[in-house]
């Protein structure tokens, strides 16, 4: 291995790329303390990239110490203009590598290529350079007071935020952690998932090559249960944000509230319902719910799962929506036409093949797929479930796979009600053409997103969050504004002692 534990990679397409894949701590590629490092694989191939440093709770709290200087003795002293140039920097330097990088994210987590490029690292940088304009404009309010009082408030940034993102977005995930948390001038300690860690080394040499100074952003390759739970429990961090499975962040919460009371954002699960009405445009209907579904192989938090299609045209709608998704184009994420690549990892693929057998023993019927698809590499056919009802655990557990389910509603109150029955509320989508109706709806359900006539928009300046168990707090637009900084009010008095 040569120095900054640079390794080349070589693609499927012959090009090799280089990527430094030791923890990124005060602008370094380090090796962790223990020496420690493990494997990442390619879904589609089920072989090892390479290996990476791994990060324990020692290397936690070193990247902690680090951060916290920094963010005292430097990047306190950053302005905005300043932090948003270096964020814009960052933005540029993207663009110019935006095929590395999507090679690199495609690569180790299975997603299609050009889509990646197309969507994921175009909405990433277009993230950071939303929020590098706002790193200037972050200011606090005054007050009407009493003629003999002054009162304003101050945003302040936390100082060291701690961020743990999951695997199914990395890079667009690093955008929306990184980019309002340095906007609102924090420094971060970022921990990648473990199945997909090449994407953030790759960011963090643009970080380094940026200008950023050292210290500010620190990223570490490790596993939830050790370098995860450090930093959920860590005493120095006075703030967590976090990405992932409801389970994980319940721990989060926990570990938060027996240690030191860090504030704690959390963007979780979810089991949304797509809502198709009868006087929808049918084929334009079947072509969203499909991408709402299928779109990253279903590993998306807002995923369509549930497809509920008013009775009258269920038939037209399940006829069309089947020959759409037997039509998916399955298979080599680097394929130019491919549309779903393979889930991210073998035990990920296993998970998913155990709801499909919960739902075929639960009594669903299993329309399409249901299988492996070719011999090696974690793929799955799309899947469709009909004939389910909300007591079936495919109907409840967020699968994140390419498993829909399909079921049939007459009125508005039943598919309201029905939309309502699991712990979730991060999304949800209604087609129709009558505009009363969709925004009724809109305003009824208990979820954090709302499409209509369309599924699976993301805007970086549009909120984005869940209800009910689906999170806490908002990210995206000026939300992560109020997540990433803590309000202090000042209350000046400008006369005598008034008793
Ligand atoms: P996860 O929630 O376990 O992992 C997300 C991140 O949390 C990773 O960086 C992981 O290392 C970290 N983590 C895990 N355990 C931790 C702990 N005890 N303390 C601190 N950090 C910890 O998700 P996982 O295992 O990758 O996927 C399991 C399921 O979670 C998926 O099948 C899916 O249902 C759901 N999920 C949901 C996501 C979403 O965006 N809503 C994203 C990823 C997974
Ligand atoms: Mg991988």
């Amino acid at each position: 291995m040569s120095s900054n534990n640079e390794q080349s990679i070589t693609l499927p397409t012959g090009k090799t790329i280089k990527v430094n894949t030791g923890l990124f701590i005060n602008n370094e590629f380090v090796d962790s303390i223990d020496g420690k490092r493990f494997e990442t694989i390619n879904p589609a191939t089920e072989k090892v990239i390479t290996t990476v440093a791994e990060a324990l709770s020692n290397d936690v709290d070193k990247a902690i110490d680090i951060a916290t200087e920094t963010y005292v003795k430097v990047w306190s002293k950053v302005s905005g203009y300043d932090r948003g140039r270096l964020i814009n920097k960052l933005a540029d330097l993207m663009e110019r590598d935006i095929d590395e990088l999507a090679a690199i994210e495609s690569l180790d987590n299975g997603k299609p290529f050009l889509l990646t490029k197309a969507v994921d690292i175009q909405l990433s940088i277009k993230t950071y350079r939303y929020y590098a304009g706002f790193a200037d404009k972050i200011n606090g309010e005054l007050f009407q007071t009493e003629s003999d009082k002054f009162d304003f408030t101050q945003r302040e940034p936390y100082g060291v935020i701690g961020a743990i993102i999951p695997w199914n977005f990395p890079i667009m995930m690093q955008a929306t952690k990184l980019a309002p948390i340095l906007a609102c001038g924090n420094t971060i300690v970022l921990k990648t998932s473990e199945f997909t860690p090449l994407s953030a080394l790759k960011v963090a040499a643009l970080i380094k090559e940026a200008g950023f100074p050292k210290g500010v952003v620190n990223i570490l390759s490790g596993y939830g249960p050790t370098a995860g739970a450090a930093m959920a429990s860590h005493m120095k961090l006075r703030k967590i944000t976090f990405t992932g499975s409801v389970p994980v962040g319940k721990s989060i919460l926990k570990a938060s509230a027996e240690s030191n009371l860090k504030k704690v954002t959390l963007e979780l699960g979810g089991k949304s319902p797509n809502i198709i009405f009868a006087d929808s445009d049918i084929d334009e209907a079947v072509k969203w719910a499909h991408m709402g579904i299928y779109f990253s192989s279903g590993q998306v938090c807002v995923a369509g799962s549930r497809i509920y299609v008013q009775d009258s045209v269920y038939d037209e709608f399940l006829e069309k929506f089947k020959k759409r998704a037997e039509g998916t184009k399955v298979g080599d994420p680097f394929k130019e036409d491919t549309f779903q690549g393979p889930q991210v990892s073998q035990i990920h693929y296993n998970k998913i093949m155990s709801f499909i057998e919960a739902g075929k023993k639960e009594g669903a019927t299993l329309l399409i797929g249901g299988e492996r698809e070719g011999e090696k590499g974690y793929y799955i056919k799309p899947t469709i479930f009909t004939d389910t009802n909300e007591k079936m655990s495919i109907m409840q557990e967020e699968i994140f796979g390419p498993v829909a389910a399909i079921s049939k509603f007459s009125t508005v109150e039943e598919v309201i009600e029905k939309a309502h029955l699991t712990r979730y509320g991060l999304a949800a989508a209604v087609f129709t053409k009558d505009i009363t109706r969709a925004l009724k709806i809109s305003k009824e359900l208990n979820a954090g997103t709302v499409w209509v006539n369309c599924y699976g928009l993301y805007e970086p300046n549009v909120p984005f969050g869940g209800y009910r168990e689906s999170g806490i707090g908002r990210e995206g637009g000026e939300s992560s504004l109020n997540e990433y900084t803590q309000v202090k009010s000042v209350q000046v008095h400008l006369g005598k002692f008034m008793f």
